[in-house]
């Protein structure tokens, strides 16, 4: 870890400073050259103090006898100072953190007491929590106030006292579309429990396969994992390290739908004959069980009890989402049972069906969770229902007295940047869903199945009742084009500005500071373990052996297609999606973030910026013939050329600008190529459009637009 460059104090860190400043009366000094990024910003945070020395190591004292839970959570924030120090050879008497925790019988629960308090002094630093989640947090939270500076490592001195903002702070992980070593999810505990996230949803099964060894239905693995399986040690050891990281493992088995692979297993349970397998343009999350063959309840009853004595946690998510009607009103015999029993059409079905699975994990002493679907059944209150397909959904599930999971905006795999993510709050009903405006662009009629991802101009706000149902919000990642060695960076950073968005206040909203936040935490991570910057790395090698260079420039200033355009890609050229450049394009690109902020503020009138800008844009602008060597004879990289070429015009006539050259031809020719990037950034902005519009070369759009936008609107 190497946070020696100075790093501009976020105006998060000036606010907590001055309010504090002003309030308690004291000045605001002795900071650091750096100051920290603390990710998620606390409730309350005191004015520094200044920084103590840590030279001499940390040594935690336990105000009680710690459990072996504690003892191991010391373990990790040691070797974790160390490895974001480097400090190995410490010298003088150490710091003292002095712990004390209360016993939390609700410990690794919804009502988990997640309270601490941590003051950092000049002789020593306390710790105290309510319970071990909160020591948990607290150590992750101290590791943030730890600095390299050129003085040596630091911790800044002040007082915070923090509890989240919802209980349930999760992330649902995908390894049926592409799975994950026990190793790669562990990566995934360490990083969630550095930015207090609590809750793994493991998505277990879906079309592309059946994760977990089930010794009760063998053929789940020996047919539908196509070899690729947890076995039944490698989950509870996965358990059992994210319950030593205050983080709770919710299983998704998903019933009735996204059900290829169990069916594969066990086809007498399919509503409809099997497609083949990898068959051009077959939609493997279509086929769906057969709910009216009783085999199916007690194939799931026999299951889930399996799978409850690997999964501790008291919920368990059913699924329940996106079953094609047509699965069943297709088929012969269940059409006319729907006939006999009075359900006029495959919701109602569904509705049924989703009532007897509620009843068999109620009486498995499970509380059922299923995505927003499952609401439309009759249901106990007590179900949690996920909202997935827009906001409006935290409105009726709450309205109808469930509790509720929002995941709807925090779509990991729509490949949109964290700003897009952290601006919807979990509360808000509107904030998220296809609006009426985009539908009418793409589709004119409204269709049943579009109507449920409609924004609601209407949607009533949340009544205080209403906040109380809410327990809070997953990101999720689906990874349909996310293989293993993408998934640190296609998680990371975007996951902790969610972590952000589920804990900290909702006053905490300052996009430009996350963003200048992003790139420490981001680091930090890095530095402790997550190997995102190793993958992508690796993925630019195979492309462009031993002279990647080219490459990370061009990479440094594009951002993938969004909103499920780079699926459709994807679709059109198989696995070759996954080890294009677009696989390594992160959405959220800090070099062009960074540019397209020194651009507006030089056109505001910051002239210094002129030179720092003149030099990213002439390096920009030089790339594009190393680029053209490199990509010579590679296709992945020849598809990109055009964007590389676009790249180097937009950046030569920003250049120009800057130059002050005269004439109008370049001026118009810019403006033009301007016109027609933005044109693509629309393409992809919701994923109706994204199904239909034109996607650039590759699946890469250009980040430094806005930048350069500003530039040449300055002087028309
Ligand atoms: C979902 O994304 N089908 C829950």
């Amino acid at each position: 870890m190497t946070r020696t460059t100075p790093f501009p104090y976020g105006s998060f860190w000036k606010k907590v400073c001055l309010g504090s400043a002003l309030l308690a009366g004291t000045v605001c000094g002795g900071l650091a050259q750096a100051a920290p990024a603390l990710m998620p910003v606390p409730q309350s945070v005191s004015a520094s103090n200044g920084v103590a020395s840590l030279a001499g190591g940390v040594r935690i004292v336990w105000a009680t006898p710690p459990s072996p839970l504690l003892q191991r959570a010391a373990a990790r924030f040691s070797q974790r100072i160390g490895a974001l120090t480097g400090a190995s050879s410490a010298h003088g008497g150490p710091y003292v953190l002095h712990i004390s925790a209360s016993y939390d019988p609700a410990y690794l629960t919804v009502g988990a007491k997640e309270h601490y308090a941590l003051t950092t002094s000049a002789d020593g630093a306390h710790l105290e929590a309510d319970g071990p989640a909160g020591v948990v947090h607290g150590l992750a939270t101290f590791l943030q106030l730890v600095q390299k500076t050129s003085d040596g490592v630091v911790v800044e001195r002040l007082h915070i006292d923090d509890a989240p903002r919802f209980a349930w702070r999760g992330l649902l992980l995908d390894v049926s579309r592409h799975f994950a070593s026990v190793e790669t999810v562990k990566r995934q505990l360490d990083a969630m429990e550095l930015l207090k996230l609590n809750v793994l949803h493991w998505h277990l099964n879906d079309g592309t396969g059946f994760r977990v060894e089930s010794r009760v239905f063998p053929k789940l693995t020996s047919v539908g994992s196509h070899g690729q399986y947890y076995t039944q040690a490698e989950v509870r050891d996965i358990v059992t390290y994210a319950a030593d990281r205050g983080i709770r493992v919710v299983p998704e088995f998903d019933v009735p739908g996204h059900a290829l692979a169990v069916l594969q297993a066990y086809p007498e349970l399919a509503a409809q004959p099997l497609p083949e397998v990898n068959a051009v343009g077959e939609n493997l999350n279509n086929p769906a069980m057969d709910p009216t063959n009783p085999r199916t309840l007690t194939f799931i009853r026999a299951l889930y009890a399996e799978m409850e004595t690997l999964f501790p946690d008291h919920y368990f998510h059913s699924g329940g989402d996106e079953v094609l009607g047509t699965q069943w009103t297709s088929n012969p015999k269940i059409a006319a049972y729907m006939k006999v029993h009075g359900y006029k059409d495959a919701p109602a079905l569904q509705a049924a069906f989703t009532a007897q699975v509620e009843k068999i994990l109620s009486s498995q002493g499970r509380v059922m969770m299923g995505w927003d679907e499952v609401s439309e059944a009759p249901i106990p209150k007590n179900v949690v229902v996920e909202g997935w397909r827009g906001s409006k959904w935290t409105g009726s599930a709450t309205q109808a007295g469930h509790p509720v999971v929002v995941s709807s905006g925090y779509y990991l795999d729509m490949l949109t940047p964290s700003r897009t993510h952290y601006a919807i709050d979990p509360y808000d009903t509107k904030a998220n869903g296809i609006t009426p405006e985009e539908l009418t662009e793409t589709h004119p009629k409204i269709t049943p199945l579009l109507q449920a991802f409609i924004q609601d101009p209407n949607a009533a706000p949340l009544t205080d009742d209403q906040k109380k149902m809410v327990l809070g919000a997953e990101g999720a990642l689906w990874t349909e084009v996310v293989s293993e060695n993408m998934l640190d960076a296609r998680l990371w950073p975007r996951t902790a500005a969610l972590a952000e968005r589920f804990w900290s206040s909702e006053n905490v909203r300052d996009v430009d500071d996350l963003e200048r936040r992003l790139p420490v935490v981001m680091a930090e991570l890095q530095s402790t373990g997550l190997q995102a910057v190793q993958h992508e790395n690796a993925l630019k090698e195979a492309l462009a052996p031993a002279h990647t260079g080219p490459l990370s420039t061009l990479l440094s200033v594009t951002v993938p297609v969004r909103n499920y355009a780079l699926n459709r890609l994807a679709s059109k050229s198989g696995d070759a999606m996954l080890s294009a450049p677009v696989a390594i394009a992160d959405p959220d690109a800090f070099e062009a973030i960074r540019f397209n902020d020194m651009a507006k503020r030089y056109v505001a009138g910051e002239k210094s910026l002129k030179s720092p800008l003149k030099a990213m844009l002439a390096s920009w602008a030089a790339n594009d013939e190393a680029f053209v060597a490199i990509a010579a004879d590679v296709p992945a990289l020849e598809e990109v050329t055009p964007v590389s070429h676009t790249v180097a015009a937009l950046s030569n006539a920003g250049l120009n600008i800057l130059n002050g050259a005269s004439g109008t031809a370049w001026r118009l020719d810019a403006q033009h190529l301007i016109a027609a990037q933005e044109e693509l950034f629309h393409n992809s902005s919701n994923h109706l459009l994204s199904l239909k519009r034109e996607q650039p070369p590759g699946g890469l759009l250009i980040a430094i637009l806005p930048g350069i936008k500003a530039l040449i609107s300055s002087q028309n």
